[in-house]
């Protein structure tokens, strides 16, 4: 089973820039990179930060775009969307009880989660005892489960990212879930950070995603301000058998040249007439 992960997306009213990018040229890049490669996904699942101010305008150009794709998306919403604003433009979303985008479906023989960790006016990520509920109730029917949201649930040794990481005290109560039903957890994927990071956490491997526009820097020692510039973005393609996992990294925005070589022996030699 193949799934495509992209995050990060900012949107913006059609026409403006952020941070000096336009997000709809780069976001059509990758969806044409998605659907000239990979048109046997399962799903594009897209990990929040839709938009960058959070505009109706934005949401709708999203809708528009995303309307055109035969490959089933499923959306969650980051720090910088609105959640009433995306519900009333994405009007066939998925919620909790509660109203939180928090939502799940069964993709092959596994339990795909995809969670709202926002809330309103932070950066921060927030996941509180209401949603560790929501969330405990799914892993308990759950066989398999992949879990997606959009912010990073760990500290990841970045100060000044870590600031707006999920809150200290919801990471607790995230943390106890995860090391409970850690043996049917097979990955935890996120967005937020605009950086490929992988690792363990509680026994479960996880992967970030770069952002489709400017990415991370990742500054070890600054702990108030973010560091990230224009290097190249990425999309993740997630090849999925069981509870095994493969993930590529697409740098889909490459101009540049691509050199073809063989893989026989000889194909390493050096020539005799070398300079
Ligand atoms: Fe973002």
């Amino acid at each position: 089973m193949k799934i495509i992960h992209i995050s990060d997306i900012h949107f913006t009213i059609p026409g403006e820039r952020m941070g000096g990018l336009n997000p709809h040229k780069r976001l059509a890049k990758a969806l044409a990179d998605v659907n000239e490669n990979h048109s046997d996904a399962a799903r594009i699942v897209i990990t929040g930060d839709l938009t960058h101010w959070a505009e109706r305008e934005a949401y709708d150009a999203l809708h528009e775009v995303l309307a055109k794709q035969t490959v089933p998306v499923r959306l969650m919403i980051g720090n910088h969307d609105d959640r009433s604003i995306f519900l009333s433009v994405f009007s066939d979303q998925a919620t909790d009880e509660l109203g939180y985008v928090n939502h799940s479906e069964v993709v092959g023989d596994s339990t795909f989660i995809y969670l709202d960790s926002t809330q309103p006016l932070t950066h921060a990520g927030h996941f509180g005892a209401d949603r560790c509920a929501w969330l405990e109730a799914e892993l308990q029917q759950a066989e398999h489960a992949r879990i997606f949201l959009h912010h990073n649930p760990m500290e990841i040794k970045l100060p000044a990212e870590d600031q707006i990481a999920l809150v200290a005290e919801d990471r607790l109560l995230f943390k106890d879930l995860l090391n409970t039903y850690r043996d049917r957890i097979d990955y935890i994927h996120f967005g937020h950070v605009h950086a490929p990071i992988h690792g363990t956490y509680c026994g479960i491997p996880f992967a970030s995603v770069p952002s489709t526009c400017n990415q991370s820097y990742p500054d070890m020692k600054e702990a108030k301000l973010l560091a990230g510039g224009p290097m190249e973005p990425a999309y993740h393609v997630l090849l999925i058998e069981g509870r095994e996992t493969i993930i590529h990294q697409i740098p889909f925005n490459w101009d540049g040249p691509l050199f073809a070589s063989g893989a026989e022996w000889e194909d390493w030699s050096k020539p005799v007439a070398a300079e």
